[in-house]
């Protein structure tokens, strides 16, 4: 009984250490976040800011950047708004001089700005899959390959591209979003094999299903936004708790920081029981 109560202590001590580690490690850093504007990006942002970090919040959506600080405790000394679209990343380099006018460094990148998809590979317009490529991958390896300089030149940096677990296989209605996803973990993974060199980190989030707006702003077939919370999207894990979970999955350095719920399970039957998977895959409802 009193080794359990020993171990229970133990317990509850790493949890409060891990805690005020990662605090201690946010502060005073400075962390550059796309998709800052909602969900998983606005949360990691907020986190950040209210744990003594600096953060640069970039999006499409200037008021709703805006809007985001409004909800933390921060000054204008620890944020930079600087809007930014992925599908149009002609100008890296000068925004990037921009981040470092103000902070002088860029300690992480984390590519969180993404857009989703509602549509069969039969129906959907080939604008639409090329769409989803520069988004979520063109537009994060143009940010990523701006930034990396200034990390090779520190010796030092963190850079995260934000996956998905369909970023693992592929599934009904995501045929683009999960090609772009898949095409992150080749980049990535190159990117952290060339700089282990430079003392430069690369972590890939996999998400399974946080609930934001992601199914809301999904593509469908044609272009238009689906403007639909999924149910399974409804009752996921908040987007407060999964932006906690990642940063601190970060900032233990993990290679891959898994978050979500009981949907992560399909990974390992990918893994494990392809045969259930391919199963599982096909009988989902594509009307
Ligand atoms: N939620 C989930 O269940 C889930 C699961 C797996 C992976 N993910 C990934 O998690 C990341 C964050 O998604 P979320 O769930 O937080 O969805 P969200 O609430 O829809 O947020 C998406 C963010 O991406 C930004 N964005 C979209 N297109 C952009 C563009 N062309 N240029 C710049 N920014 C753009 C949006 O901002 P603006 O509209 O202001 O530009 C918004 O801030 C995405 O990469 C997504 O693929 C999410």
């Amino acid at each position: 009984m009193r080794k359990l109560i020993s171990r229970k202590n133990t317990n509850q001590r790493n949890c409060i250490n891990t805690y005020i580690c990662s605090v201690k490690s946010i502060k005073n850093t400075v962390w550059w976040i796309t998709g800052a504007s909602s969900g998983i990006g606005k949360d990691m942002a907020i986190y950040i800011l209210n744990n003594g970090g600096n953060v640069v919040l970039s999006s499409r959506n200037e008021v709703k950047l805006k809007e985001v600080i409004l909800q933390c405790n921060a000054n204008e000394n620890n944020y930079l708004i600087l809007p930014l679209d992925l599908e149009n990343t002609g100008n890296t380099e000068e925004i990037c001089f921009t981040v470092i006018k103000k902070f002088s460094k860029i300690d992480f990148l984390i590519n969180s700005g993404g857009i989703s998809q509602r549509s069969t590979v039969a129906e959907t317009s080939l604008d639409v899959d090329r769409r989803i490529m520069e988004t979520n991958f063109f537009g994060t390896v143009a940010l990523t390959k701006a930034v990396l300089p200034i990390m090779i030149k520190q010796q030092s940096g963190h850079i995260c591209a934000v996956s998905s677990v369909v970023g693992k296989f592929g599934f009904p209605l995501r045929s683009a979003y999960s090609a772009s996803k898949q095409a992150l973990h080749g980049f990535f993974e190159s990117l952290r094999a060339e700089n282990v060199k430079n003392n430069i980190k690369v972590s890939l989030i996999i998400p399974g299903r946080i609930n934001t707006s992601i199914s809301n702003n999904a593509l469908t077939k044609d272009g238009k936004v689906h403007g639909v919370l999924d149910d399974g999207q409804a009752n996921s894990m908040s987007s407060t708790k999964a932006a906690k979970i990642i940063i601190n999955g970060i900032l233990k350095e993990k290679k891959e920081v898994l978050v979500g719920g009981k949907e992560l399970l399909m990974v390992y039957i990918r893994r494990w029981f392809p045969r259930l998977f391919y199963y599982l895959a096909s009988r989902v409802n594509t009307k």
